[in-house]
């Protein structure tokens, strides 16, 4: 008989008490919305991060940033969730305790069924005032682009991090602490090249937890990970949990 999966991490799945799980944008590649780094249909193979994707970028050129995000915005709109955010909102009726940390910034994760997901980059359907901070989910669309705060009247930016910004405090704290407590820590379909979050499974690695990667690719965290898993995660997700917990 051949085993699809070790039997040691079908055993310890069984037996976790706390998985944590950190997404990338891989697990939304099946739901058709492009990663940043691949090579051919990343976003950073055919637009420049510093022109978009910062606060400077911004204050240069606003329309752009935000003509942008909109673009994004209805890319994801139109998408669905695949069975890779299915398998993990599952995941979370059959283990004790789990807690799901993204990088993404799309809202799949939710509309999956997942739910008190820790976005550690923002979430591309909210807006805030650049001058307030405050998240405006309501304005007049006057033909502003980008539309502009109904209280100040400063424009209104995407609520997502940017590069050189730092993550939210308590989403950060919340993922560092899962990662210290966890006994089992998922890295999907990430690159882990963009820090704070890709230190999470090594802190998770380094505090004594299995940790599992589940990645199309090798990563520049696949030599440190207890098992590697090589595929989509749309694929590989439901087909693990299903050899774990057989029903
Ligand atoms: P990347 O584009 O860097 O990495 C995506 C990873 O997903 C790669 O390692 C791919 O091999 C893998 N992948 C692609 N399709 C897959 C599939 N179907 N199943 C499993 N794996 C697959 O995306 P992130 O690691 O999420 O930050 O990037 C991290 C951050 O960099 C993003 O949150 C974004 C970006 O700049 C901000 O916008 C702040």
């Amino acid at each position: 008989m051949i085993r699809e999966f070790d039997s040691a991490l079908l055993v310890t799945l069984r037996n976790a008490r706390h998985v944590a799980v950190l997404t990338g944008a891989g697990v939304s590649a099946e739901s058709g919305i492009p990663t940043f780094r691949d090579a051919q249909t990343g976003l950073w193979s055919r637009f420049r991060p510093e022109e978009l994707a910062t606060s400077e970028a911004f204050d240069r050129d606003p329309k752009l940033v935000w003509e942008w995000y909109a673009w994004r915005r209805d890319v994801v709109a139109r998408a669905a969730p695949n069975p890779g955010h299915a398998a993990i909102a599952r995941l979370a009726r059959l283990v004790p305790r789990l807690t799901l940390v993204t990088q993404n910034v799309d809202g799949l994760h939710q509309r999956a069924g997942s739910s008190d997901v820790i976005e550690l980059h923002g979430n591309i359907h909210r807006s805030r005032c650049v001058r307030e901070n405050r998240l405006v989910d309501d304005w007049q669309d006057v033909g502003d682009v980008p539309p502009r705060c109904p209280r100040c009247g400063a424009y209104l930016r995407p609520d997502v991090v940017w590069f050189g910004e730092m993550l939210p405090a308590p989403a950060l704290e919340q993922a560092e602490r899962a990662a210290h407590d966890c006994d089992v820590f998922f890295c999907v379909g990430t690159s882990a090249a963009v820090y704070p979050a890709a230190q999470l499974p090594l802190t998770a690695r380094d505090a004594g937890a299995t940790v599992i990667e589940v990645n199309k690719d090798p990563t520049r965290i696949s030599g440190a990970v207890t098992y590697s898993l090589r595929g989509a995660s749309g694929d590989i997700l439901p087909r693990l949990f299903a050899a774990a917990w057989p029903t």
